[in-house]
């Protein structure tokens, strides 16, 4: 289908801290599931009539055999998420393709994305998108395909269409980054309900503003509003379409500065989400109209346009500096909201599981003892009957021996008279 392959490993990838991590749950969880079941084992083959175990502790233990299983299936299904705000045309979309290395997102002039777009990994060869209501397949070939299919499947600005794009296509699907692109913050009213389905779960939020103007009062109201929602959220902020200031090089430095105290600003004191010093680690100049044109070159695909104009290399470095300290930051935030619940869990699970074993092995000692101290009375029982019967014996023989000797006296008296 003229789709080209290419290798996307990049094991040096920060990302790794969480695909390694959720390797390292995954194998002890199930290992946690084989200890479980080994005690289920167990618990059957002391239970039953005259055994130790009632039917009560077989099936309290039981019980985390399904509590293991859920764990698992939530763990497979955990990823890393980051969704991407902005007003309409800032260049949302076109940041995400640039991210996937790949025109996949439809993206244009005007209000070009009109719902929820979440882009995962697919585990088969082919694309294709679900809506949230039905599980029916759509499959897509190409992104004027894609548009089209989102068109024909009307849809509200606050649903969500799921996209599935094969993993080995992009590193960042293949690592379990999902990317969710939305409407712009300036055409929906309802943010509040925005910020509840789509946000709460979210890692990693990347506010995309216009570098050829400023940062807006609806999209640092939508922050407002998160933030509020989300303690500490994880903000970057991309000035995007940076590739203006190409035409105007000698306000470069003015505008660049004025565009970062503006952001720092923002995210530290407006915000108090991060400090002034993070917050300048947050902040990138990029054209992401740039990039993915770079990326779909290095890829050998068409591309229309491939003029690009100065400083486009120094704005490239500044994208790839961007991802670089995004995926830091999104696996370690992933790392520790999902896995350390999960850790914890298992870690109450292995410990309930234990006091279970614990309290039949208590039950069976003191169940020994018991029948150890009947045993011991009882000895002690025979041996007071069997002195006694020695004692009786060595009567009854005296007497025995007494009435012997008088009968023959008696005896021996008639015969001599
Ligand atoms: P909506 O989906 O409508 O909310 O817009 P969006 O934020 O997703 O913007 P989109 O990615 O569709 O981009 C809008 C237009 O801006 C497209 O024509 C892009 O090619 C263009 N564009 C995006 N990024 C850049 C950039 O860095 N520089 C320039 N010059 N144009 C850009
Ligand atoms: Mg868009």
């Amino acid at each position: 289908n003229g789709t080209m392959r290419v290798n996307v490993g990049n094991v040096d990838s920060p990302l790794q801290i969480f695909v390694r991590a959720k390797k390292k749950i995954n194998d002890i969880f199930i290992e946690i599931d084989d200890y479980v079941k080994d005690a289920v084992t167990f618990m059957h083959a002391v239970s039953g009539e005259n055994g130790i175990a009632t039917p009560q502790d077989v099936a309290n233990v039981e019980a985390y055999v399904s509590k293991v299983e859920a764990i698992r299936e939530v763990l497979k299904r955990d990823h890393m998420k980051v969704a991407f705000f902005g007003r309409t045309s800032n260049g949302k979309s076109t940041v995400i393709n640039a991210m996937l290395h790949d025109k996949i997102l439809p993206s244009g002039i005007g209000h070009t994305t009109n719902c929820f777009l979440q882009v995962e990994g697919s585990d088969t060869d082919e694309a294709f998108l679900k809506t949230e209501d039905s599980e029916e397949k759509h499959n897509v070939q190409s992104v004027s395909q894609l548009g089209h299919a989102l068109c024909t499947t009307r849809l509200q600005e606050s649903s969500l269409v799921h996209i599935y794009w094969p993993r080995e296509l992009c590193a960042l699907l293949r690592d379990d980054v999902v990317l969710v692109d939305s409407p712009g913050v300036d055409v929906s009213p309802n943010l509040d309900e925005w910020i509840d389905k789509y946000c709460l779960d979210a890692d990693v939020f990347v506010l995309v503003a216009n570098a050829e103007s400023t940062l807006m009062l609806t999209e640092k109201n939508f922050f407002h509003k998160v933030s509020t929602k989300i303690s500490q959220p994880n903000i970057f902020i991309l000035n995007n379409r940076w590739d203006a200031s190409a035409s105007e090089p000698e306000f470069l430095d003015q505008v660049r500065s004025q565009h970062a105290n503006r952001c720092v600003d923002f995210l530290s004191r407006e915000l108090r989400v991060c400090s002034p010093k993070e917050a300048e680690e947050r902040i990138f100049f990029i054209s992401a109209k740039e990039a993915l044109l770079t990326r779909m070159k290095e890829r050998e695909k068409p591309v229309s346009s491939p003029i690009l104009v100065d400083g486009h290399q120094v704005r490239y470095f500044e994208f790839v500096d961007f991802e670089r300290k995004f995926e830091e930051c999104i696996s370690q935030s992933a790392v520790q909201t999902k896995f350390a619940q999960h850790s914890r869990r298992g870690k109450n699970i292995a410990a309930d599981v234990m006091a279970a074993l614990e309290q039949i092995y208590n039950t069976a000692c003191n169940m020994k003892a018991t029948k150890v101290e009947k045993q011991r009375i009882l000895q002690e029982q025979l041996t007071c009957i069997e002195e006694q019967l020695t004692s009786i014996t060595r009567q009854m023989k005296d007497k025995i021996g007494k009435m012997v000797e008088s009968v023959e006296h008696k005896v021996s008296l008639t015969l001599s008279q």
